[in-house]
């Protein structure tokens, strides 16, 4: 599918609420903590990359990151859920990774149970080299309160 990708220079409060909403449906299911307005601006203002992706006029997807000289970390990347599988997320990844700030490696996070994501990013050619323990904590629903650990990924 077709979309164009932007990059997030300053604060943009329209688009910033299209993130949040993408960000609260896209990861619903797993009952993290829900980033807010708040995160957004604090994550421009502590300068990491926010690209998103435009079509039809409407935000479909975003990808925050931080750019390192030796290595780079995939903070998230959340597609709304009418556009996923449609190469919107690879788009994203391909445009980081093409960017001018890369350097070095990459690096993400991704909780163990989030086996879609997981795959996502193996087809990217990320490998796991490690776990962290008890690093997301489940916010709401009958697990409040558990741990999950996440698996660290490198590409
Ligand atoms: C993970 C996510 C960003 C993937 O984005 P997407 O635009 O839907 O994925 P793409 O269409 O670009 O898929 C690229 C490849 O990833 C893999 N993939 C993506 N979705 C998949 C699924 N539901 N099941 C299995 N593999 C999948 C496939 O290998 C796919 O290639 P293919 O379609 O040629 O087989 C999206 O599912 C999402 O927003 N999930 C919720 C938020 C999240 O978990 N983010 C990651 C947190 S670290």
């Amino acid at each position: 599918m077709k979309n164009n990708i932007f990059i997030l220079k300053k604060i943009d409060e329209e688009i910033i609420k299209q993130l949040v909403n993408i960000y609260c449906s896209a990861f619903s299911k797993f009952y993290f903590r829900n980033w807010s307005f708040q995160d957004f601006i604090d994550l421009i203002n502590n300068g990491y990359s926010i690209f998103y992706s435009i079509y039809n006029d409407k935000v479909i997807g975003f990808a925050v990151v931080s750019f390192n000289k030796d290595f780079s970390e995939i903070i998230t990347i959340a597609v709304e859920s009418n556009y996923q599988r449609k190469n919107v997320g690879r788009n994203l990844l391909n445009y980081i990774m093409s960017s001018a700030d890369f350097e070095g490696n990459f690096i993400l996070d991704v909780a163990i149970i989030n086996t879609v994501a997981i795959k996502f990013y193996e087809k990217a050619g990320f490998k796991e080299i490690g776990k962290r323990h008890n690093y997301y904590l489940i916010c709401e629903g009958d697990n409040v309160g558990q741990k999950i650990d996440a698996a660290v990924m490198q590409l």
